[in-house]
């Protein structure tokens, strides 16, 4: 029942999708939510706004400049009532213009006016989606906070194949349970760290071993924790990302330090998010000075690595009262291998991603993962931004505090 009696603009913008804005403004109504539906000229090109009108039950908002001229502040006052805008789909061109801000019709000005959180769910041809300047438009927006949705992969209008799908009704409407559940304030007084990012491995002074994690989840993981209420320790590899509000941000380079800051907090922690990408072997004789090339051979370099210490298994022998949660990043026999790790270093849930999968790339937005638990469950989780799963994975963590499971 989380969307009912909220207050939703739903904006509707000039791609093929646009037909879908139909079933879910049905869905959204049938749930309990007042919607009002704000269309831009595009978007009447490929759905009608009286039937808009009509599943919403109520007029379409079209015109910047209303005939009746009493309504000439419109804009403000649905900007007001709105609890959530979302904007499903979004064109590359309404993209673009709200990346720049410009607000030369209704959905945009409005958009501009909210004081609401803003979610937008892209759905374009691929090559489009893809292009640089639609993925820096996002980008933009993303760090502004917009809420994006992202899109799925398959069979598009033009018959090619790639992202760019708007996800089907089921999905979107997940999203919006979860963006209207009331979660804030329900970490309030738990203590939470969360590892993030790669770590790098010195051979020499200037060069060094390390992996391709972004460290987009673990930051998104702190993030939400932080907006529950959470104290939020970060312990983060190189990244270029910014700590989120109110988060305690620990910088490290090496697996050592990153070790070595955990335990310095360990003691005083509920939970653990272990979701770095931790160097397992680090050069065991680093040199003190750059490793020169010998000019008049071809001969190679053989570099002695040593074993990096665990930092999940050690908390999990340690720490059997907290909860604690690691990631396995698997690309062949996923589900054995994350069972293993699940033993082995005493977590109380693993989430297992595959990079190679579509979707779950390195570097990405988005993730698709399987929970799984101490208890045996397991959970196979559809294609999620980073945030929403971030979301998931407090959740779930929350039952396992309360429950002891
Ligand atoms: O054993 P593996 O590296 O595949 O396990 C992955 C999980 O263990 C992740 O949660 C990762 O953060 C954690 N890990 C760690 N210390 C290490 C290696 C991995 O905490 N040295």
């Amino acid at each position: 029942m989380a969307l009912r009696g909220k207050h939703i603009v739903l904006g509707v913008t000039g791609s093929i999708a646009a037909y879908k804005s139909a079933l879910l403004v049905r869905e959204l109504v049938k749930e309990g939510a007042e919607v009002r539906v704000v269309m831009t000229p595009s978007a009447c090109e490929f759905i009608t706004p009286l039937t808009l009108a009509t599943l919403s039950g109520d007029d379409v908002v079209l015109d910047m400049f209303p005939q009746d001229r009493s309504k000439g502040t419109w804009h403000i006052h649905l900007a007001l009532w709105a609890d959530l805008m979302l904007i499903a789909p979004v064109s590359a061109n309404t993209l673009a213009k709200l990346a720049q801000g410009m607000a030369d019709n209704a959905l945009a000005s409005l958009a501009l006016a909210v004081r609401c959180p803003l979610m937008i769910a892209p759905a374009m041809d691929t090559d489009m989606y893809v292009h640089a300047a639609t993925q820096h438009n996002l980008g933009v927006l993303r760090n502004r906070g917009v809420h994006i949705i992202e899109p799925e992969s398959g069979e598009l209008a033009s018959g090619l194949t790639g992202p760019g799908r708007l996800p089907d009704l089921p999905v979107l409407m997940d999203i919006l349970h979860r963006h209207f559940d009331d979660t804030s304030g329900t970490l309030t007084g738990v203590s939470l760290l969360v590892t993030a990012g790669p770590t790098r491995e010195a051979f020499d002074p200037v060069r060094y071993s390390g992996n391709h994690s972004s460290g987009k989840m673990g930051f998104a993981i702190a993030g939400e924790a932080a907006c529950r209420g959470a104290r939020v320790t970060l312990v983060a590899g190189p990244v270029h990302l910014s700590a989120p509000a109110g988060v305690e941000r620990i910088d490290v380079v090496s697996a050592q330090e990153m070790y070595d800051a955990v335990m310095q907090h360990a003691e005083t922690q509920d939970m653990f998010v272990m979701s770095a990408a931790v160097a397992d072997f680090t050069p065991a004789e680093p040199a003190d000075s750059k490793i020169k090339k010998d000019s008049t051979t071809d001969a190679g370099l053989t570099l002695r690595l040593k074993r990096t210490p665990d930092i999940l298994r050690t908390l999990g022998e340690r720490s059997r009262n907290s909860v604690l949660v690691g990631f396995a990043l698997e690309t062949d026999n996923e589900h054995e291998n994350a069972l293993r790790k699940l033993k082995e270093k005493h977590a109380r849930m693993i989430v297992l991603n595959n990079p190679l999968t579509e979707g779950a790339a390195f570097g990405g937005d988005s993730n698709i993962a399987t929970l799984l638990f101490a208890d045996g469950r397991s959970e196979e989780l559809p294609l999620l931004s980073k945030n929403d799963l971030a979301g998931v994975i407090l959740d779930r963590m929350q039952v396992l505090r309360t429950t002891g499971g």
